[in-house]
């Protein structure tokens, strides 16, 4: 491992903005490294597309960060990561590739106490059932039940997340799995998973339909830990060289499909900091 690949940024890569949730977990965790974020703004939605369509899309973005550098990818796409993340792994064999969908199962199955999961996802998550396989695997007697949430994915970019609408749209999604939650011995779900980089920003909107007694868990933060395990275990990790300090040796860099300016709106709800529109370069893939 050479010093260069050590000083590479971070490569992470989403459909759109919902993966700066990912971003801030790992910054938080991993303050001293790099960061090259793409957001493919220009085909988002992935979550209504199909397989072999997320596939491809996904490869682009990942040859776009491969050749800027990056020493590890990790997939914040929850639908990227369901549809891809075995053919990328392939396709960069020696690279460290992190995708979502595990860390998010397992920090539902730590959260769970009767097994009984509720995944929440787009449409093409749900349908490719990465997440269910995800979940059963860690813990083969959990009873999983996923629901597709795409509108949730329009208000959170919209800036709804809160309010009249929201509550309208979660209780149609939620409301019939989660009925009979809170009245003592249920079959519902004790634990839900935000299967969508969208879905923590509608939090607490869901936490107020399933009730005070369901956990609602997601995978940015166990991501983020995934990655600092994978980084240890290649000797990629940043250098603490004692002398640049914290976070502000590092940087974070931002490429987009498409508008620049709306990336950098609707990004900074997501990032919870405010992305000036030159730190954003907007690329074709
Ligand atoms: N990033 C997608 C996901 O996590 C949500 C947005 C989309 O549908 O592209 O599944």
């Amino acid at each position: 491992v050479t010093s260069a690949a050590v000083a590479g940024p971070i490569g992470v890569f989403d459909s759109g903005v919902g993966g700066l949730t990912v971003l801030r977990a790992l910054q938080s965790v991993l303050p001293r490294e790099n960061y090259l974020y793409l957001g493919d703004t220009a085909r988002l939605p992935y979550g209504t597309k199909s397989p072999e369509t997320v596939v491809r899309y996904a490869v682009t973005a990942a040859d776009a960060l491969v050749a800027r550098g990056v020493k590890a990818l990790v997939v914040a796409c929850n639908t990227a990561a369901a549809a891809a993340l075995a053919a990328l792994c392939e396709r960069f064999d020696t690279l460290p590739i992190i995708g979502v969908i595990e860390p998010g199962a397992r920090a539902a199955c730590l959260a769970s106490a009767s097994g009984r999961i509720a995944v929440l996802a787009t449409e093409g998550t749900v349908r490719g059932g990465a997440y269910q396989q995800a979940i059963v695997r860690l813990r083969p007697e959990a009873q999983v039940s996923a629901l597709a949430c795409q509108l949730f994915v329009a208000l959170a970019e919209e800036g709804w997340t809160e309010g009249a609408a929201v509550d309208v749209v979660a209780a149609r999604y939620l409301q019939h799995t989660f009925a009979a939650s809170g009245k003592g011995a249920t079959l519902a779900p004790d634990t839900v998973v935000l299967g969508c980089t969208h879905f923590p920003l509608l939090r607490q909107a869901i936490a107020k339909v399933v009730g005070p007694q369901v956990r609602v868990v997601d995978s940015a933060a166990t991501t983020a830990a995934a990655t600092r395990e994978r980084l240890a275990a290649a000797d990629l990790l940043a250098v603490d060289d004692g002398v640049s300090g914290g976070s502000g040796s590092s940087t974070t860099r931002f490429l987009a499909t498409d508008s620049v300016a709306r990336f950098a709106s609707v990004g900074g709800r997501f990032l919870g900091r405010d992305i000036g529109a030159d730190e954003i370069e907007l690329i074709d893939l």
